[in-house]
């Protein structure tokens, strides 16, 4: 883990109020896994807290990465404002990452997400390509006009589309999407999910006793570094127990905690 002041290469807005930034530096050497995140300090004075944000693409040939984020709040807007060669202090990479280890060349592979929670599936995505999986996409939005890297996932793997409002593609959410790709596909190898609790919970549930299936848990952080026990969540086999979802996740194996 490192803390650098990464440069920004690119900003751009690629659907309404979701943009992707491109950042350079050192701290691209360190980032080994999908699925892991970085912890942004937002350059205003009184946003004190960190913000964490996955990493969308590592790319390590040009010492570069992207992430995907939603202008929700105060932080992220300011963060939106950020111009070429502006510097930005990151702490990172953090988390576990996805477990791939188990993929091999032909198997079948879900990657499923919601909104913002699909951002960390297009790395992911792109290691389990080069491994030479057959990946289906489960992509859930809340509108046609919010879909984004439509044609990116396209070039991995088989790219399915729910949106909320139907305007796009299936209507209803990723969880309908997904009894009725179970139902057309072989046995999927392994199951990959990061998105809100109710997808998580709907993933967990259709594949109960599935022995690959990783969920990647967004708990609002503090010092992102396992300290302050700002993220805990309870363990499901102890739920006395806590785990921290910051530096014992955010990637969970299904059953390992409450969601
Ligand atoms: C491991 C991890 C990875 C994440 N990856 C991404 C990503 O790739 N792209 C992205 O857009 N967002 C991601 N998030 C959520 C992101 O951290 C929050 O949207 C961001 O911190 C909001 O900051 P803000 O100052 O703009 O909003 P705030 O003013 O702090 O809050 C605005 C809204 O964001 C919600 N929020 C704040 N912090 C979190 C949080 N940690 N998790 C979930 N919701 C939160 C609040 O409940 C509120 O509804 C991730 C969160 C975690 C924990
Ligand atoms: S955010 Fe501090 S322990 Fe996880």
């Amino acid at each position: 883990m490192l803390q650098e002041m990464m440069t920004v290469v690119n900003q751009k807005e690629i659907a309404p109020d979701i943009f992707e930034m491109t950042l350079s530096g050192e701290l691209v050497k360190e980032m080994t896994k999908p699925g892991q995140f970085i912890h942004i300090r937002i350059p205003r004075s009184d946003l004190l807290m960190r913000r964490p944000i996955s990493l969308a693409e590592i790319d390590h040939s040009n010492h570069t990465c992207k992430i995907i984020y939603r202008t929700d709040g105060e932080g992220t807007t300011v963060l939106s404002q950020l111009k070429q060669n502006d510097l930005l202090d990151v702490l990172g990479p953090l988390g576990n990452g996805f477990e791939i280890e188990m993929v091999a060349p032909g198997d079948v592979v879900y990657v499923i997400g919601g909104g913002i929670g699909i951002p960390p599936l297009y790395q992911l995505g792109k290691e389990l390509f080069a491994k030479g999986a057959t990946i289906y996409f489960l992509n859930g939005f809340a509108s046609k006009e919010v879909v984004y890297y439509e044609e990116e996932f396209k070039k991995l793997g088989e790219l399915f589309i729910a949106t909320d409002d139907g305007s796009c593609s299936i209507k209803g959410h990723v969880g309908n999407l997904m009894e009725e790709i179970v139902l057309q596909t072989k046995t999927p190898k392994a199951v990959f999910a990061c998105g809100p609790s109710g997808l998580l919970r709907s993933v967990e549930e259709r594949f109960d006793n599935h022995p690959h299936v990783y969920l990647s848990m967004e708990e609002r952080m503090a010092c992102g570094i396992g300290a302050c026990y700002a993220c805990v969540c309870p363990s499901k086999k102890d739920p006395a127990k806590n785990k921290k979802v910051c530096d014992e996740g955010p990637i969970f194996k299904s059953g390992e905690v409450i969601i």
